[in-house]
Protein backbone atom coordinates (compact mmCIF):
# COMPACT_ATOMS: atom_id res chain seq x y z
CA UNK A 1 0.00 0.00 0.00
CA UNK A 2 0.86 3.45 0.18
CA UNK A 3 2.61 5.46 -3.04
CA UNK A 4 4.50 3.84 -5.66
CA UNK A 5 8.58 3.50 -4.68
CA UNK A 6 9.43 6.02 -7.90
CA UNK A 7 6.52 8.37 -7.06
CA UNK A 8 7.69 12.03 -8.83
CA UNK A 9 6.91 14.12 -5.67
CA UNK A 10 7.53 18.15 -7.07
CA UNK A 11 6.25 21.24 -7.69
CA UNK A 12 5.32 23.45 -11.10
CA UNK A 13 5.96 27.08 -12.25
CA UNK A 14 5.79 28.48 -15.53
CA UNK A 15 8.21 30.85 -17.41
CA UNK A 16 5.85 34.01 -18.15
CA UNK A 17 4.92 34.08 -14.12
CA UNK A 18 8.52 33.16 -12.71
CA UNK A 19 11.29 33.84 -14.76
CA UNK A 20 11.41 37.80 -15.38
CA UNK A 21 14.59 39.00 -17.05
CA UNK A 22 12.19 39.94 -20.00
CA UNK A 23 14.78 41.47 -21.93
CA UNK A 24 17.87 39.43 -21.04
CA UNK A 25 20.26 37.68 -22.92
CA UNK A 26 18.49 38.32 -26.22
CA UNK A 27 15.28 37.58 -25.14
CA UNK A 28 12.09 38.67 -26.99
CA UNK A 29 8.95 40.12 -25.83
CA UNK A 30 6.26 37.57 -25.67
CA UNK A 31 2.65 38.79 -25.52
CA UNK A 32 2.76 37.60 -22.14
CA UNK A 33 4.97 40.82 -21.25
CA UNK A 34 2.77 43.48 -22.56
CA UNK A 35 -0.39 42.45 -19.59
CA UNK A 36 -0.34 45.02 -17.24
CA UNK A 37 -1.10 44.22 -13.51
CA UNK A 38 -3.96 45.64 -12.05
CA UNK A 39 -7.11 42.72 -12.30
CA UNK A 40 -8.83 44.15 -8.59
CA UNK A 41 -5.46 45.83 -7.28
CA UNK A 42 -6.53 49.34 -7.12
CA UNK A 43 -9.49 49.20 -9.18
CA UNK A 44 -7.41 49.41 -12.92
CA UNK A 45 -8.37 46.54 -15.27
CA UNK A 46 -5.52 44.80 -16.65
CA UNK A 47 -5.07 44.96 -20.29
CA UNK A 48 -2.36 44.26 -23.33
CA UNK A 49 -0.41 47.40 -23.63
CA UNK A 50 2.30 48.27 -26.01
CA UNK A 51 4.20 51.24 -27.35
CA UNK A 52 5.34 51.49 -30.93
CA UNK A 53 8.31 53.12 -32.32
CA UNK A 54 6.44 56.01 -33.13
CA UNK A 55 5.55 56.72 -29.27
CA UNK A 56 1.85 56.12 -29.98
CA UNK A 57 0.00 53.39 -27.27
CA UNK A 58 -2.88 50.40 -28.25
CA UNK A 59 -4.50 48.29 -26.14
CA UNK A 60 -6.61 45.50 -26.55
CA UNK A 61 -6.80 44.03 -28.97
CA UNK A 62 -3.71 45.16 -30.78
CA UNK A 63 -3.72 45.58 -34.38
CA UNK A 64 -3.26 42.96 -36.52
CA UNK A 65 -0.79 43.46 -38.92
CA UNK A 66 1.46 45.72 -37.10
CA UNK A 67 5.14 46.13 -37.55
CA UNK A 68 7.28 45.98 -34.54
CA UNK A 69 10.02 47.85 -34.75
CA UNK A 70 13.33 46.36 -33.42
CA UNK A 71 14.40 46.99 -30.10
CA UNK A 72 12.51 44.98 -27.60
CA UNK A 73 12.13 47.40 -24.52
CA UNK A 74 10.77 49.57 -26.72
CA UNK A 75 7.71 47.87 -27.38
CA UNK A 76 6.12 47.99 -23.58
CA UNK A 77 5.04 51.16 -22.04
CA UNK A 78 7.42 52.34 -19.35
CA UNK A 79 4.48 54.08 -17.73
CA UNK A 80 2.84 50.53 -16.85
CA UNK A 81 3.67 47.94 -14.41
CA UNK A 82 3.74 44.15 -16.17
CA UNK A 83 4.46 41.51 -13.65
CA UNK A 84 5.79 38.97 -15.91
CA UNK A 85 8.62 41.27 -16.38
CA UNK A 86 10.85 40.84 -12.99
CA UNK A 87 7.99 38.09 -12.04
CA UNK A 88 9.92 36.38 -8.76
CA UNK A 89 13.32 36.64 -10.78
CA UNK A 90 14.44 32.95 -11.24
CA UNK A 91 16.51 34.28 -14.41
CA UNK A 92 18.84 35.73 -11.76
CA UNK A 93 17.47 33.39 -8.35
CA UNK A 94 17.95 29.89 -10.06
CA UNK A 95 20.44 28.17 -8.33
CA UNK A 96 19.40 29.58 -4.72
CA UNK A 97 15.86 28.41 -5.84
CA UNK A 98 16.87 25.22 -6.99
CA UNK A 99 18.64 24.38 -3.53
CA UNK A 100 15.96 25.02 -1.66
CA UNK A 101 13.94 22.57 -4.08
CA UNK A 102 16.63 19.87 -3.55
CA UNK A 103 16.02 20.95 0.36
CA UNK A 104 12.67 20.00 -0.26
CA UNK A 105 13.63 16.90 -1.41
CA UNK A 106 11.78 17.34 -4.95
CA UNK A 107 11.83 14.52 -7.52
CA UNK A 108 10.86 16.15 -10.34
CA UNK A 109 10.23 19.48 -11.24
CA UNK A 110 8.06 20.93 -13.94
CA UNK A 111 8.86 24.28 -15.51
CA UNK A 112 8.59 25.94 -18.75
CA UNK A 113 10.71 27.31 -21.77
CA UNK A 114 10.12 30.83 -23.03
CA UNK A 115 9.65 30.35 -26.49
CA UNK A 116 11.47 34.20 -27.29
CA UNK A 117 14.30 33.31 -25.30
CA UNK A 118 15.21 30.81 -27.89
CA UNK A 119 13.45 32.43 -30.49
CA UNK A 120 13.48 36.28 -30.05
CA UNK A 121 10.64 36.91 -32.74
CA UNK A 122 9.82 33.23 -33.32
CA UNK A 123 10.58 33.16 -37.00
CA UNK A 124 14.04 33.43 -37.39
CA UNK A 125 16.81 30.96 -38.74
CA UNK A 126 18.75 30.19 -35.87
CA UNK A 127 18.07 30.23 -32.11
CA UNK A 128 19.58 32.74 -29.41
CA UNK A 129 22.49 30.43 -27.83
CA UNK A 130 22.35 32.73 -24.70
CA UNK A 131 18.65 32.13 -24.44
CA UNK A 132 19.60 28.02 -24.83
CA UNK A 133 22.68 28.45 -22.43
CA UNK A 134 20.48 29.68 -19.84
CA UNK A 135 18.10 26.63 -19.37
CA UNK A 136 21.59 24.23 -19.88
CA UNK A 137 22.13 25.61 -16.68
CA UNK A 138 19.09 24.82 -14.99
CA UNK A 139 18.88 21.51 -15.92
CA UNK A 140 22.65 20.88 -15.34
CA UNK A 141 21.71 22.43 -11.41
CA UNK A 142 18.64 20.13 -11.12
CA UNK A 143 20.68 16.74 -11.86
CA UNK A 144 22.62 17.82 -9.41
CA UNK A 145 19.55 17.51 -6.80
CA UNK A 146 18.33 14.54 -8.30
CA UNK A 147 15.22 16.60 -9.22
CA UNK A 148 14.09 15.60 -12.98
CA UNK A 149 12.65 18.45 -15.21
CA UNK A 150 9.03 18.41 -16.58
CA UNK A 151 9.24 20.73 -19.49
CA UNK A 152 6.11 21.99 -21.06
CA UNK A 153 6.81 23.59 -24.71
CA UNK A 154 4.81 25.94 -24.25
CA UNK A 155 2.83 27.38 -21.34
CA UNK A 156 0.57 30.31 -22.60
CA UNK A 157 3.33 31.80 -24.54
CA UNK A 158 3.50 33.30 -28.08
CA UNK A 159 5.79 35.77 -29.20
CA UNK A 160 4.85 39.34 -29.72
CA UNK A 161 6.09 39.44 -33.36
CA UNK A 162 4.09 36.12 -34.33
CA UNK A 163 0.73 37.78 -32.86
CA UNK A 164 0.93 41.19 -34.47
CA UNK A 165 2.99 39.74 -38.13
CA UNK A 166 0.99 36.91 -39.00
CA UNK A 167 -2.05 36.75 -36.04
CA UNK A 168 -0.08 34.25 -33.68
CA UNK A 169 -2.12 30.66 -33.95
CA UNK A 170 -4.88 31.67 -36.52
CA UNK A 171 -2.12 31.22 -38.85
CA UNK A 172 -1.06 27.74 -40.42
CA UNK A 173 2.87 28.94 -40.59
CA UNK A 174 3.03 29.45 -36.84
CA UNK A 175 3.42 25.72 -36.97
CA UNK A 176 6.48 25.69 -38.68
CA UNK A 177 7.69 28.13 -36.51
CA UNK A 178 7.01 26.17 -33.70
CA UNK A 179 7.95 23.08 -35.03
CA UNK A 180 11.61 24.82 -35.28
CA UNK A 181 11.52 25.75 -31.87
CA UNK A 182 10.74 22.30 -30.74
CA UNK A 183 13.17 20.56 -33.14
CA UNK A 184 15.59 22.91 -31.02
CA UNK A 185 14.84 22.31 -27.34
CA UNK A 186 14.75 18.24 -28.10
CA UNK A 187 18.12 18.11 -29.85
CA UNK A 188 19.62 20.40 -27.45
CA UNK A 189 18.17 19.06 -23.97
CA UNK A 190 18.60 15.42 -25.30
CA UNK A 191 19.70 12.93 -22.21
CA UNK A 192 18.66 16.31 -19.92
CA UNK A 193 14.98 16.40 -20.12
CA UNK A 194 12.71 13.04 -20.50
CA UNK A 195 9.92 14.34 -19.51
CA UNK A 196 7.93 17.05 -21.88
CA UNK A 197 5.00 18.19 -22.15
CA UNK A 198 2.90 19.91 -25.25
CA UNK A 199 0.77 22.94 -24.40
CA UNK A 200 0.15 23.83 -21.13
CA UNK A 201 -3.74 23.73 -20.45
CA UNK A 202 -3.86 23.18 -24.11
CA UNK A 203 -8.24 23.40 -23.32
CA UNK A 204 -7.09 27.06 -22.94
CA UNK A 205 -5.14 27.92 -24.93
CA UNK A 206 -7.71 31.01 -26.65
CA UNK A 207 -7.43 34.95 -26.99
CA UNK A 208 -4.40 36.85 -27.58
CA UNK A 209 -2.58 36.52 -24.04
CA UNK A 210 -2.55 32.75 -24.89
CA UNK A 211 -2.19 32.45 -28.45
CA UNK A 212 -2.02 35.60 -30.15
CA UNK A 213 -4.87 35.96 -32.02
CA UNK A 214 -7.50 38.77 -32.40
CA UNK A 215 -11.54 38.20 -32.92
CA UNK A 216 -10.79 34.88 -30.79
CA UNK A 217 -14.55 34.85 -29.04
CA UNK A 218 -16.52 36.43 -31.61
CA UNK A 219 -15.20 34.48 -34.69
CA UNK A 220 -16.08 30.40 -33.83
CA UNK A 221 -14.43 29.59 -37.33
CA UNK A 222 -11.29 31.36 -36.92
CA UNK A 223 -10.79 30.16 -33.14
CA UNK A 224 -11.53 26.60 -34.37
CA UNK A 225 -8.96 26.79 -37.00
CA UNK A 226 -6.43 28.03 -34.67
CA UNK A 227 -6.75 24.93 -32.36
CA UNK A 228 -6.90 22.95 -35.14
CA UNK A 229 -3.50 24.38 -35.58
CA UNK A 230 -2.48 23.74 -32.11
CA UNK A 231 -3.17 19.95 -31.58
CA UNK A 232 -1.42 19.53 -35.43
CA UNK A 233 1.63 21.35 -33.49
CA UNK A 234 1.05 19.27 -30.78
CA UNK A 235 0.83 16.03 -32.49
CA UNK A 236 3.68 16.98 -34.49
CA UNK A 237 5.87 17.81 -31.20
CA UNK A 238 4.63 14.23 -29.89
CA UNK A 239 5.76 12.33 -32.79
CA UNK A 240 9.41 13.88 -32.60
CA UNK A 241 9.98 13.83 -29.26
CA UNK A 242 10.01 10.11 -29.64
CA UNK A 243 12.05 10.84 -32.99
CA UNK A 244 14.63 12.17 -31.39
CA UNK A 245 14.89 10.52 -28.76
CA UNK A 246 13.32 7.28 -27.88
CA UNK A 247 13.72 7.22 -23.88
CA UNK A 248 11.64 10.66 -23.56
CA UNK A 249 7.62 10.79 -22.72
CA UNK A 250 5.49 12.91 -23.25
CA UNK A 251 2.15 13.94 -22.58
CA UNK A 252 -0.56 16.85 -23.27
CA UNK A 253 -1.64 19.09 -20.35
CA UNK A 254 -4.95 20.02 -19.46
CA UNK A 255 -6.96 22.09 -17.11
CA UNK A 256 -9.21 19.27 -15.73
CA UNK A 257 -12.51 20.82 -14.96
CA UNK A 258 -14.38 18.21 -13.52
CA UNK A 259 -17.84 18.79 -13.70
CA UNK A 260 -21.07 17.73 -12.04
CA UNK A 261 -24.63 18.21 -13.14
CA UNK A 262 -26.69 20.00 -10.74
CA UNK A 263 -29.82 17.94 -10.57
CA UNK A 264 -30.96 14.53 -11.39
CA UNK A 265 -32.79 15.79 -14.27
CA UNK A 266 -31.79 14.44 -17.42
CA UNK A 267 -31.65 18.15 -18.86
CA UNK A 268 -28.80 19.10 -16.57
CA UNK A 269 -27.04 15.65 -17.00
CA UNK A 270 -27.19 16.24 -20.66
CA UNK A 271 -25.99 19.78 -20.04
CA UNK A 272 -23.09 18.56 -18.28
CA UNK A 273 -22.25 16.22 -21.16
CA UNK A 274 -22.34 19.23 -23.36
CA UNK A 275 -19.95 21.37 -20.95
CA UNK A 276 -17.94 18.12 -20.57
CA UNK A 277 -17.10 17.84 -24.51
CA UNK A 278 -17.16 21.65 -25.13
CA UNK A 279 -14.17 22.36 -22.46
CA UNK A 280 -12.03 19.32 -22.05
CA UNK A 281 -13.25 15.50 -23.27
CA UNK A 282 -12.77 16.98 -27.08
CA UNK A 283 -8.81 17.55 -26.37
CA UNK A 284 -8.52 14.66 -24.28
CA UNK A 285 -9.92 12.68 -27.14
CA UNK A 286 -7.80 14.12 -30.02
CA UNK A 287 -4.57 13.40 -28.11
CA UNK A 288 -5.16 10.18 -26.75
CA UNK A 289 -7.12 9.33 -29.58
CA UNK A 290 -5.91 10.89 -32.61
CA UNK A 291 -9.02 11.77 -34.26
CA UNK A 292 -11.60 14.24 -33.83
CA UNK A 293 -14.62 12.83 -32.21
CA UNK A 294 -17.82 12.39 -33.84
CA UNK A 295 -19.88 15.10 -31.47
CA UNK A 296 -17.49 17.50 -32.70
CA UNK A 297 -17.40 17.06 -36.33
CA UNK A 298 -21.35 16.96 -35.85
CA UNK A 299 -20.88 20.86 -34.08
CA UNK A 300 -18.96 22.14 -36.45
CA UNK A 301 -21.58 20.77 -39.22
CA UNK A 302 -24.16 22.41 -37.23
CA UNK A 303 -22.24 25.85 -36.87
CA UNK A 304 -21.20 25.55 -40.50
CA UNK A 305 -17.57 25.62 -39.32
CA UNK A 306 -15.62 23.89 -42.22
CA UNK A 307 -11.39 23.96 -40.93
CA UNK A 308 -8.97 24.20 -43.24
CA UNK A 309 -6.67 21.06 -43.47
CA UNK A 310 -3.71 19.81 -45.07
CA UNK A 311 -3.84 16.49 -46.90
CA UNK A 312 -1.61 14.37 -44.25
CA UNK A 313 -3.56 16.52 -41.04
CA UNK A 314 -5.66 13.13 -39.83
CA UNK A 315 -2.10 11.23 -40.06
CA UNK A 316 -0.30 13.50 -38.50
CA UNK A 317 -3.20 13.50 -35.02
CA UNK A 318 -3.18 9.72 -35.61
CA UNK A 319 0.62 9.31 -35.25
CA UNK A 320 0.88 11.95 -32.34
CA UNK A 321 -0.88 10.58 -29.55
CA UNK A 322 0.44 10.94 -26.25
CA UNK A 323 2.48 9.09 -23.67
CA UNK A 324 1.14 10.34 -20.67
CA UNK A 325 -1.71 13.11 -19.38
CA UNK A 326 -0.46 15.72 -17.26
CA UNK A 327 -3.36 17.93 -15.77
CA UNK A 328 -4.14 20.48 -13.64
CA UNK A 329 -6.83 20.17 -10.72
CA UNK A 330 -8.09 23.22 -8.50
CA UNK A 331 -11.47 22.99 -8.06
CA UNK A 332 -15.19 21.55 -9.55
CA UNK A 333 -18.01 22.53 -11.56
CA UNK A 334 -21.99 22.35 -11.18
CA UNK A 335 -23.55 22.62 -14.62
CA UNK A 336 -27.44 23.42 -14.84
CA UNK A 337 -29.38 23.26 -18.22
CA UNK A 338 -31.11 26.53 -16.70
CA UNK A 339 -29.72 29.80 -15.11
CA UNK A 340 -30.48 28.40 -11.07
CA UNK A 341 -28.13 29.44 -8.09
CA UNK A 342 -25.40 31.99 -7.70
CA UNK A 343 -22.33 31.43 -9.86
CA UNK A 344 -19.17 29.94 -8.65
CA UNK A 345 -15.46 31.83 -8.90
CA UNK A 346 -12.46 29.18 -9.95
CA UNK A 347 -9.81 28.86 -12.43
CA UNK A 348 -11.83 29.24 -15.70
CA UNK A 349 -14.87 28.35 -13.65
CA UNK A 350 -17.99 28.17 -15.16
CA UNK A 351 -21.60 27.47 -13.30
CA UNK A 352 -22.81 27.74 -9.90
CA UNK A 353 -21.93 27.60 -6.47
CA UNK A 354 -21.43 23.79 -4.72
CA UNK A 355 -23.19 24.32 -1.40
CA UNK A 356 -21.41 21.29 -0.54
CA UNK A 357 -18.17 22.73 -0.97
CA UNK A 358 -15.51 25.39 1.28
CA UNK A 359 -14.06 28.01 -0.77
CA UNK A 360 -11.17 29.54 -1.10
CA UNK A 361 -10.46 32.97 -0.60
CA UNK A 362 -10.76 33.96 -4.09
CA UNK A 363 -13.88 32.06 -3.72
CA UNK A 364 -12.24 28.33 -5.36
CA UNK A 365 -15.17 25.60 -4.60
CA UNK A 366 -12.23 23.36 -2.49
CA UNK A 367 -13.20 19.54 -3.64
CA UNK A 368 -10.45 17.15 -2.71
CA UNK A 369 -12.46 14.14 -3.56
CA UNK A 370 -13.58 15.39 -6.65
CA UNK A 371 -9.63 14.89 -7.42
CA UNK A 372 -10.07 11.33 -6.62
CA UNK A 373 -12.95 10.77 -9.10
CA UNK A 374 -10.67 12.79 -11.78
CA UNK A 375 -8.28 10.70 -11.51
CA UNK A 376 -10.76 7.25 -12.07
CA UNK A 377 -12.63 9.39 -15.12
CA UNK A 378 -9.06 9.99 -16.65
CA UNK A 379 -7.88 6.56 -15.64
CA UNK A 380 -10.93 4.63 -16.63
CA UNK A 381 -11.80 6.43 -19.86
CA UNK A 382 -7.97 6.63 -21.26
CA UNK A 383 -6.06 3.56 -20.02
CA UNK A 384 -2.74 6.53 -20.03
CA UNK A 385 -0.58 7.42 -17.38
CA UNK A 386 -1.30 10.38 -15.31
CA UNK A 387 0.92 12.84 -13.95
CA UNK A 388 -0.82 15.68 -11.59
CA UNK A 389 1.31 18.78 -12.52
CA UNK A 390 -0.94 21.62 -11.27
CA UNK A 391 -2.43 21.65 -7.74
CA UNK A 392 -2.95 23.86 -5.16
CA UNK A 393 -4.26 26.89 -2.93
CA UNK A 394 -4.45 30.63 -3.31
CA UNK A 395 -3.94 32.92 -0.39
CA UNK A 396 -2.67 35.60 0.99
CA UNK A 397 0.23 34.87 3.49
CA UNK A 398 1.65 37.35 5.91
CA UNK A 399 4.89 37.05 7.40
CA UNK A 400 4.39 36.80 11.26
CA UNK A 401 6.51 38.51 13.95
CA UNK A 402 8.76 35.66 14.01
CA UNK A 403 10.09 35.99 10.51
CA UNK A 404 7.86 33.11 9.34
CA UNK A 405 5.27 32.07 7.17
CA UNK A 406 2.64 30.25 8.74
CA UNK A 407 0.62 28.65 6.41
CA UNK A 408 -1.57 25.69 8.04
CA UNK A 409 -4.84 26.26 5.31
CA UNK A 410 -2.20 25.44 2.39
CA UNK A 411 -1.10 22.45 4.20
CA UNK A 412 -4.85 21.37 4.54
CA UNK A 413 -5.47 22.20 1.46
CA UNK A 414 -2.61 20.15 0.32
CA UNK A 415 -2.60 16.71 2.65
CA UNK A 416 -6.81 16.37 2.09
CA UNK A 417 -6.11 16.39 -1.74
CA UNK A 418 -2.69 13.75 -1.45
CA UNK A 419 -4.88 11.52 1.02
CA UNK A 420 -7.59 11.14 -2.43
CA UNK A 421 -4.74 10.89 -4.78
CA UNK A 422 -3.27 7.92 -2.46
CA UNK A 423 -7.33 6.08 -2.31
CA UNK A 424 -7.15 6.44 -5.96
CA UNK A 425 -3.97 4.21 -6.52
CA UNK A 426 -4.23 2.15 -3.43
CA UNK A 427 -8.17 1.35 -3.64
CA UNK A 428 -9.23 2.37 -7.44
CA UNK A 429 -5.79 0.86 -9.27
CA UNK A 430 -5.22 4.30 -10.76
CA UNK A 431 -1.82 4.93 -12.59
CA UNK A 432 -0.70 7.74 -10.96
CA UNK A 433 3.10 8.39 -11.71
CA UNK A 434 3.61 11.41 -9.72
CA UNK A 435 2.42 14.81 -8.35
CA UNK A 436 3.49 18.21 -8.61
CA UNK A 437 2.23 20.73 -6.33
CA UNK A 438 1.40 24.64 -7.76
CA UNK A 439 3.57 26.24 -7.48
CA UNK A 440 7.08 25.32 -6.47
CA UNK A 441 7.67 29.06 -4.74
CA UNK A 442 5.39 32.35 -5.26
CA UNK A 443 5.33 33.51 -8.45
CA UNK A 444 2.69 35.90 -10.32
CA UNK A 445 -0.69 34.76 -10.52
CA UNK A 446 -1.95 33.71 -14.22
CA UNK A 447 -5.41 34.91 -14.19
CA UNK A 448 -4.91 38.27 -11.72
CA UNK A 449 -1.49 39.34 -12.24
CA UNK A 450 -1.04 39.53 -8.43
CA UNK A 451 1.45 38.81 -6.37
CA UNK A 452 -0.86 38.32 -2.81
CA UNK A 453 -2.66 35.11 -4.29
CA UNK A 454 0.40 33.15 -3.28
CA UNK A 455 0.55 29.23 -3.87
CA UNK A 456 4.58 28.53 -3.33
CA UNK A 457 6.40 26.64 0.08
CA UNK A 458 8.53 29.40 -0.66
CA UNK A 459 7.56 33.00 0.30
CA UNK A 460 8.80 35.57 -2.24
CA UNK A 461 8.88 39.15 -0.94
CA UNK A 462 7.31 40.97 -3.24
CA UNK A 463 3.75 42.95 -3.90
CA UNK A 464 1.35 43.86 -6.30
CA UNK A 465 2.55 47.18 -7.60
CA UNK A 466 6.32 45.13 -8.09
CA UNK A 467 7.95 46.47 -4.60
CA UNK A 468 10.36 43.88 -2.76
CA UNK A 469 13.26 43.02 -2.50
CA UNK A 470 12.52 39.27 -3.94
CA UNK A 471 14.04 37.63 -0.49
CA UNK A 472 12.90 34.12 -0.29
CA UNK A 473 11.84 32.80 3.29
CA UNK A 474 10.38 28.86 3.82
CA UNK A 475 7.03 28.63 4.74
CA UNK A 476 5.65 26.24 6.87
CA UNK A 477 4.18 24.29 4.10
CA UNK A 478 8.17 24.15 2.99
CA UNK A 479 8.65 21.94 6.40
CA UNK A 480 5.63 20.04 5.80
CA UNK A 481 6.12 18.72 2.55
CA UNK A 482 9.61 17.84 3.20
CA UNK A 483 8.40 15.10 5.71
CA UNK A 484 5.82 14.23 2.97
CA UNK A 485 8.42 13.52 0.22
CA UNK A 486 10.92 12.16 2.94
CA UNK A 487 8.45 9.53 3.89
CA UNK A 488 6.80 9.29 0.51
CA UNK A 489 3.31 10.70 1.18
CA UNK A 490 3.37 8.58 4.49
CA UNK A 491 3.57 11.27 6.99
CA UNK A 492 1.09 13.86 6.37
CA UNK A 493 0.91 15.55 9.39
C1 LIG B 1 -3.56 27.28 -14.25
C2 LIG B 1 -2.38 27.80 -15.03
O1 LIG B 1 -4.70 27.56 -14.95
O2 LIG B 1 -3.85 27.85 -13.01
C3 LIG B 1 -1.34 28.51 -14.19
O3 LIG B 1 -1.77 26.77 -15.78
C4 LIG B 1 -2.02 29.36 -13.14
O4 LIG B 1 -0.51 29.24 -15.06
C5 LIG B 1 -2.83 28.45 -12.23
O5 LIG B 1 -1.15 30.15 -12.39
C6 LIG B 1 -3.51 29.18 -11.08
O6 LIG B 1 -4.27 30.24 -11.57
P1 LIG B 1 -4.06 31.73 -11.04
O7 LIG B 1 -4.89 32.55 -11.93
O8 LIG B 1 -4.55 31.73 -9.64
O9 LIG B 1 -2.61 32.02 -11.14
Amino acid sequence: MGFPKDFLWGAATAANQYEGGYVSGGKGLSVQDTVTGGDGIHGIPRMISIKYADGTTGELPLKFGSEIPSGASAYVDENKYYPSHVATDFYHHWKEDIALFGEMGFKSFRLSLNWTRIFPNGDEEQPNEEGLKFYDQIFDECAKYGIEPFVSMNHFDCPLHLATKYDGWANRKVVDFFMKYVETILTRYKGKVKYWMTFNEINFCRGYQMIGITEAESNEQKLNQAIHHILIASAKAVKLTHEIDPENKVGMMLAYLLSYANTCNPDDVLAEIDFSREIKDFYLDIQCRGYYPNYKIKEFERKGIVLEKEEDDDQVLMDGTVDYIAFSYYNSHVISATPVGESAGGNHMMGIKNPYLESSEWSWGIDPKGLRVALNKLWNTYQKPLMIVENGLGAKDTVAEDGAIHDTYRIDFLRKHIVEMEKAICEDGVELIGYQAWSAIDIVSAGTGEMRKRYGFIYVDKDDDGNGTLARIRKDSFYWYKKVIASNGEDLE
